[in-house]
């Protein structure tokens, strides 16, 4: 097939609202640990490394495309990429999740933090993006990402994975000055990276702003918004569709679609038919099975799978998705009998 080709995929069509019979799925964190085919190639690779080669990269992408026949490839990456040549010092450490043993904790650590060129210093993720579209030749559509300025910034802060924000916060509440110019210096990076991969042939890109709902919609709207919405207005220019995504945003939905987004995610603990209503029709949304229904009874998870679909009510414009990413250990056969279940329902309804 043909680039050419895309146009009609599913994907592609249901972020751009067209109508179709189809509803098309993929998985947030498709590729990772619960799939052995995965957990073979990492068990000789540090993650860094993964993602630093581009052919490894590719491999691990083009995985869950081919077991499970889902509907976008996502390049395999991470959001935390951009740390290592900014100067944080980033681990991914065994059972314990991404490390930065340098973490920013004044303007002074701000001001130290390197000015990135992302074709040099992350050439390898357009590399890997150059890679999966030559392999997929217009078969499937591939997802570019990156991580939204508040999400970097509570890792760079807190230094890792956090339960309550409290040094992330501390800093946005105490260093306003020095806080925008860090988020700042992520939006930057995070728009050359986003490009950088539409440039090498993501069809989509998707802006991971994982714990935004961590916040209040003032602080949102003073400390975050006005950042995330510079990148996502950069990519606007491209006609790339754009998804928005976070975890626990149902009040933040509609700033989230002001800041820019094509597409909005729907997490888990948001009803899909008021998530929908609330950032209105004229924008497509993603989600939203909780991850952990892909661990109970197969009747069971058929009814949610049913569930959310019934919410989505054939309109156009739905992508289905879980509401977070898919968790380690995670049964493959259930994650592909999902696939089969959105897939039949569009035969049911065409
Ligand atoms: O979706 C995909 O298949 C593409 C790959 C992908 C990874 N990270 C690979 C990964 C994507 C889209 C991400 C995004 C990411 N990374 C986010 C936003 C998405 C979300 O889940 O909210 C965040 C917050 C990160 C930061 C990060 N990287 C964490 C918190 C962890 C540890 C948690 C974990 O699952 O181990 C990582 C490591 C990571 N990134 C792994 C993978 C496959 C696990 C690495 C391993 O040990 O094999």
């Amino acid at each position: 097939m043909t680039t050419a080709a895309l146009s009609t995929s599913a994907f592609l069509k249901a972020c751009r609202r067209e109508p179709d019979g189809r509803t098309p799925v993929w998985f947030m964190r498709q590729a990772g640990r619960y799939m052995p085919e995965y957990r073979a190639i990492r068990g000789k690779h540090t993650m860094l490394d993964l993602c630093a080669t581009p052919e490894l990269a590719a491999r691990v992408t083009l995985q869950p495309v081919m077991t499970l026949g889902v509907d976008a490839a996502i390049i395999f990456s991470d959001i935390l990429l951009p740390f290592v040549p900014m100067g944080l010092e980033l681990e991914y450490v065994k059972g314990q999740g991404p490390v930065i043993h340098n973490p920013v904790r004044s303007a002074r650590d701000v001001e130290r933090l390197h000015p990135v060129d992302v074709h040099e210093s992350l050439g390898y993720v357009a590399d890997a993006v150059r890679m999966v579209t030559t392999e997929l030749d217009g078969s499937t559509p591939l997802i570019g990402f990156a991580g939204a300025p508040f999400t970097l910034a509570s890792y760079a802060i807190e230094g890792g994975g956090s339960r309550h924000f409290k040094e992330a916060k501390r800093f946005m509440f105490s260093e306003p000055d020095a806080w925008h110019a860090l988020l700042g210096k992520f939006a930057d990076i995070v728009a050359d990276l986003l490009l950088a991969q539409i440039e090498a042939g993501a069809a989509v890109v998707q802006l991971f702003d994982s714990w935004a709902g961590q916040l209040h919609p003032d602080d949102y709207r003073t400390l975050v918004f006005p950042h995330s919405r510079r990148i996502l207005e950069r990519i606007a220019s491209t006609g790339v569709p754009r998804i928005h995504f976070g975890v626990g945003t149902g009040e933040l939905l509609e700033q989230m679609r002001d800041a820019g987004a094509d597409v909005i995610g729907i997490d888990a603990s948001t009803d899909l038919d008021t998530g929908w209503q609330r950032v209105g029709y004229d924008v497509a949304v993603q989600g939203n099975l909780d991850p952990v229904a892909l661990f109970a009874p197969r009747d069971e998870l058929r009814k949610r799978v049913h569930a959310v679909l019934h919410k989505a009510s054939g309109r156009a414009g739905h992508i289905f998705n879980l509401g977070h990413g898919i968790l380690p250990e995670t049964p493959v056969d259930n994650v592909r009998y999902v696939v089969d279940l959105v897939h039949e329902w569009e035969n049911d309804r065409s």
